[in-house]
């Protein structure tokens, strides 16, 4: 064990690259970090402690510079991309993959299908879908500004973006709005994101997952059955609905009716899209709430551009809201702040070894961008922890030599969120309806509501209570 650790500090052809020594020593040091929830921010202090390039374990290394995207996550050269790190795959079941840890040949498939479902003009079919459920939220919102109580503005924006997502995926309602509760399938999502994030860690040592189903109670075998039969009726039942719009499923089915795909393929990539569509933009959501109600300034001049640019609600749709400027930037600087994927998705080296930045790296090396400490390292960002979205508009002040490209937040390459243009819209659309009808007030006990989260795969978000009033 010694001689190993020994071996790994100074004589593995990593050992150049700075870092703790007991990271380097043993991957045990690097699943603590992960298990604690706050690895992301020790990730951010590793980097400003060390520069650009930190190993993280024996054979990971964590990188902040803006180029690294291109190298680790985008074609190389002709190349195929650099592969996921399969430690970081938790489908349930390998035979049936979702898109976003299927293999290259499965992933270009599954993504030229579903591709489909996300072009700017699929999306503009798509906006009565997403007009109704915000139009639901203005209107409940509304009930609640009358009863002047403080509010979790979380909570009603995964109610949005869950009935939204869940709508275009199986063209129905999940009535989240409409009952103003959580469906069962979205509790179980919070609960799952915890363990699913725990599995990740520790399937790097052990078996877990044969060892957590052995052990597993039976009401929580029984409870995931239900989840996946509920999946399962979902998709059953949207293949007898024809929708006048393209959406999630279109050509799912169509691959499915011609036999290029089964209905276990279906239901894990349906799960998988209700998952990935949702939590992320209620995340954005929410941080933007809260960098808005503690920078008055920025709150202010936004409030102005939207009630300024709509005379009436109705006036704000897809086309209407992207000649907006103000709030683009507002919302990549929240991204920046608040990342809703904060942590990195590791790729490795293929086997012969790779060229990164122009450094040699051995085969299986694994490599990642924490957006957390990308996002705030001072060699892309001046004034990395100020919220500041004029550094996205002015670019020949102060801030002109940002490096803006480090900002990823849908990751890179072809690989990256393939829901962007859709989150893009509906946050846009989300957050403009709701000032243009409300003035938002944080209470005084959220103040530090982003630094007392844990960070587990997405952020444990606690309540974000705020008071809403009709203007
Ligand atoms: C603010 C909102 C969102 C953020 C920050 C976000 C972020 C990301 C990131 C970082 C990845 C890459 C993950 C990896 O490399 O393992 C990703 C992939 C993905 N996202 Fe999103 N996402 C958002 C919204 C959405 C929406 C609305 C959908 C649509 C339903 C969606 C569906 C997906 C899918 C299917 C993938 C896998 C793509 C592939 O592997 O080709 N996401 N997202």
């Amino acid at each position: 064990m010694t001689g190993v650790a020994i071996y790994r500090i100074y004589f593995h052809p990593l050992s150049k690259y700075p870092g703790p020594k007991l990271a380097a020593a043993t991957r045990l040091w690097w699943l603590r970090q992960q298990l604690s929830g706050r690895f992301p921010f020790v990730v951010h202090e590793l980097h400003l402690q060390y520069g650009d390039i930190v190993r993280i374990a024996p054979t990971e290394l964590s990188f902040t510079g803006a180029d690294a995207w291109k190298e680790i996550y985008g074609f190389r050269n002709g190349l195929p991309e650099n592969r996921k790190d399969p430690g970081e795959n938790t489908d349930a079941d390998k035979a049936h993959p979702t898109i976003i840890n299927a293999d290259r040949k499965t992933h270009g498939d599954l993504r030229k299908l579903l591709s489909n479902a996300f072009s700017d003009k699929v999306l503009r079919g798509q906006e009565p879908v997403l007009l109704h459920y915000i139009d639901l939220l203005i209107q409940r919102l509304q009930e609640v500004a009358d009863k002047r109580e403080p509010v979790d503005i979380v909570r009603w924006f995964n109610y949005v973006t869950f009935d939204i997502i869940g709508h275009l995926a199986f063209y129905e309602p999940f009535d989240c709005l409409q009952n103003t509760e959580y469906h069962p399938w979205m509790s179980m999502i919070f609960n799952a994101i915890v363990y699913v994030h725990y599995i990740r860690s520790l399937q790097r040592f052990i078996d877990i997952r044969s060892i957590i189903l052995a052990l597993m109670p039976a009401r929580i075998v029984k409870r995931r059955a239900w989840h996946i039969g509920l999946v399962e009726e979902k998709v059953k039942r949207r293949q007898q609905r024809h929708p006048d719009y393209i959406d999630f499923m279109s050509h799912l089915l169509q691959a499915e009716e011609k036999g290029h795909l089964t209905l276990p393929d279906l239901v894990a990539n349906a799960n998988l899209m209700v998952i990935a569509g949702s939590e992320t933009t209620a995340t954005i959501l929410s941080g933007t709430v809260y960098y808005l109600c503690t920078h008055p300034r920025v709150m202010s001049k936004l409030v102005e551009e939207v009630r300024t640019a709509f005379q009436a609600s109705h006036e704000i749709n897809i086309s209407r809201i992207s000649q907006l400027k103000y709030i683009n930037a507002v919302l990549d600087e929240s991204f920046r702040l608040y990342p809703p994927a904060a942590g990195s998705h590791p790729r490795i080296t293929p086997p012969e070894g790779a060229r990164i930045l122009g450094q040699w790296l051995p085969g299986n090396t694994s490599m990642g961008m924490a957006q957390y400490a990308v996002f705030r390292s001072p060699a892309n960002f001046k004034d990395p922890d100020r919220y500041l979205p004029e550094r996205w508009l002015d670019t020949d002040g102060p801030y002109a030599n940002d490096r803006r490209e480090a900002l990823q937040p849908f990751s890179f390459g072809p690989r990256n969120c393939i829901g962007r243009n859709l989150a893009n819209i509906e946050m846009r659309l989300i957050l403009a309806k709701i000032l243009w009808h409300f003035d938002i007030e944080l209470m005084p006990e959220c103040r530090h509501w982003p630094q007392e989260q844990y960070i587990y795969t997405s952020w444990e978000k606690i309540p974000l209570k705020v008071r809403i009033t009709s203007r």
